[in-house]
C-alpha cells in the first residue's frame, strides 16, 4: 500500500522553480528535475488547513510574529534538540540567504576575510564575493566517501585573521550531521580566536537514524556568545516559499548589530501568511516530520541499491541526514564540463552540477531524492538506459 509521499503531485505551471524554470535553466523542459532544494510533497495537513483559514479572512494587511509562534519555536527547539533558549534571543529574517547576508553586513567591512567549508551551498561563496569580502576555503577532507572538517587547516586560518566563519550544519551537499567531538573542537577554535560563526542550520529537522542533530550554540555559553545560528521550517516541512527563518543569538552586542543591519536594509518583515504556516507546522507537524524521515531514508537506501546494480561506478556519499544525495562521478571518465551534459543531454536528468559548491565539488553531481519512489524509479531506467548507450 502507498503513503502519503507517494503521491505524484504536478507542480508544473505552480510558478515553481524546480518545474517551471527547467527549460531556463537546462535547456529542456522534458527533464525530470532533481536539483534545487524543495520536495514534490504537500506540506503537512494542519499547515493546508490554517493557511486556507487565514486566506479566507481575506483581509492581508501587514504581518506581526505572534508571541504564540515564539512559543511554537522555542517548544520545537527543547522537545526536537534539547536547546533551551532565552524568548529574548529569537528574532526573524525572511530566508535564511537573506539572514546570512544582513549578519555579514553587520558584522564585517569590505576586504574581511570569511571561512567557508568547500564543497558547500553556492550562495556562502557569493555572499562573500558579491559583498566585497574576501573568501577563504577551508575544504572539507574526504577519505572513504565520508567528509570531515580540516581543523588543522582552519587554526591556520583563524590565525591568520578572519572574522565570521560560515557553518553548514548539517551539511550541505555531502550530508554529514556533525558529532558533538567535532563540534566541541570547532568550538574551541572559535573561542580561542575569537571568531564569530554563522551557523547555518536551516536542515537542522532533517537528520536520519543513529544521527542526532547538535545546534553549535547549545555546547557552551561561550562559544555561544560567538555563534548566530539560523534555522527554519522552510526545508522540514517544504514552505520554503513563505519565507521566514529563525534566528537565534544569545550575545546582546551581536544581537543589537544584526537588529541595526536589519533596520538599515528595511527588510523586517515577511509575508502574512508565513507565521501562520511556521506556527501550525512546528505545532502539530512532528509525527509528519517522523514519517518524511523514513521516507527519506528509504529513498536513499533505494537510489543505492540501484546505482550500485546500474552504475556501479558512481559513489554515493552516504548522507547522515538533508534530502540531496552527494554523487561522485569522477569513476565515470567523464571530463567535470561534460558531466553535466552527460546527465542533461542523455539521460534528462536535472541534478545540480558539483562544480558549483566550488572547485571540489567538480566531477560530482548533486540528486535531490525530496520526491515520490516511482520519480526515482523513472529517474534510475534513464539513467540506466543513458549509460548503456554512453558505452557503445
Ligand atoms: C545550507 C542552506 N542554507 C540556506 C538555504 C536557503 O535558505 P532560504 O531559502 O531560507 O534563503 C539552503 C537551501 O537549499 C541551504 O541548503
Amino acid at each position: 500500500m502507498g503513503c502519503q509521499f507517494d503521491q505524484r503531485i504536478d507542480r508544473r505551471n505552480t510558478q515553481c522553480v524546480k518545474w517551471d524554470a527547467t527549460a531556463e535553466v537546462f535547456g529542456r523542459e522534458d527533464l525530470l528535475p532533481l536539483w534545487v532544494a524543495d520536495m514534490d510533497f504537500t506540506a503537512p495537513e494542519p499547515v493546508i488547513e490554517a493557511i486556507k483559514a487565514r486566506a479566507d479572512h481575506g483581509v492581508f494587511g501587514y504581518e506581526i510574529k505572534p508571541q504564540s509562534l515564539n512559543e511554537a519555536v522555542l517548544n520545537w527547539l527543547q522537545t526536537r534538540h534539547n536547546w533551551a533558549i532565552d524568548p529574548s534571543w529569537l528574532s526573524y529574517s525572511p530566508g535564511v540567504v537573506g539572514g546570512l547576508a544582513t549578519a555579514i553586513l553587520a558584522l564585517t567591512e569590505p576586504g574581511d576575510r570569511i571561512a567557508i567549508q568547500p564543497p558547500v551551498y553556492p550562495p556562502f561563496f557569493s555572499l562573500g564575493d558579491q559583498n566585497d569580502r574576501i573568501v577563504v576555503e577551508n575544504r572539507l577532507i574526504e577519505s572513504d566517501g565520508r567528509y570531515t572538517m580540516n581543523l588543522v587547516e582552519l587554526e591556520d586560518i583563524f590565525r591568520s585573521g578572519v572574522k565570521v566563519l560560515i557553518l553548514c550544519s548539517p551539511h550541505n551537499p555531502v550530508g554529514r550531521v556533525w558529532s558533538r567531538e567535532e563540534l566541541l573542537a570547532l568550538g574551541a577554535l572559535v573561542v580561542k580566536y575569537d571568531v564569530t560563526v554563522l551557523s547555518d542550520e536551516i536542515w537542522a529537522d532533517l537528520v536520519f537514524s543513529n544521527h542526532q542533530h547538535i545546534p553549535l550554540a547549545s555546547l557552551s555559553l561561550e562559544i555561544a556568545e560567538r555563534v548566530i545560528t539560523f534555522m527554519a521550517p522552510s526545508k522540514t516541512f517544504n514552505l520554503a516559499g513563505f519565507y521566514l527563518s529563525n534566528v537565534i543569538i544569545p550575545n546582546e552586542t551581536l544581537r543589537e548589530k544584526f537588529a541595526n543591519q536589519v533596520q538599515r536594509l528595511g527588510n523586517a518583515h515577511s509575508n502574512v501568511f508565513a507565521p501562520v504556516a511556521a506556527e501550525a507546522a512546528y505545532r502539530h507537524g512532528g509525527v509528519w516530520l517522523d514519517e518524511l524521515l523514513a521516507y527519506l531514508e528509504e529513498n536513499v537506501a533505494y537510489v543505492q541499491g540501484e546505482l550500485a546494480k546500474i552504475a556501479p561506478k558512481i559513489r554515493v556519499v552516504r548522507p547522515e541526514g538533508t534530502f540531496v544525495l552527494w554523487l561522485d562521478c569522477t569513476d565515470l571518465g567523464l571530463p567535470p564540463e561534460e558531466l553535466n551534459q552527460f546527465f542533461v543531454q542523455q539521460a534528462g536528468l536535472g541534478l545540480n552540477d558539483g562544480a558549483s559548491f566550488g572547485t571540489s565539488g567538480a566531477g560530482y553531481q548533486r540528486m535531490n531524492i525530496g520526491c515520490p519512489r516511482s520519480l526515482l524509479e523513472e529517474a534510475m531506467k534513464r539513467l540506466a538506459q543513458a549509460l548503456e548507450e554512453y558505452k557503445k
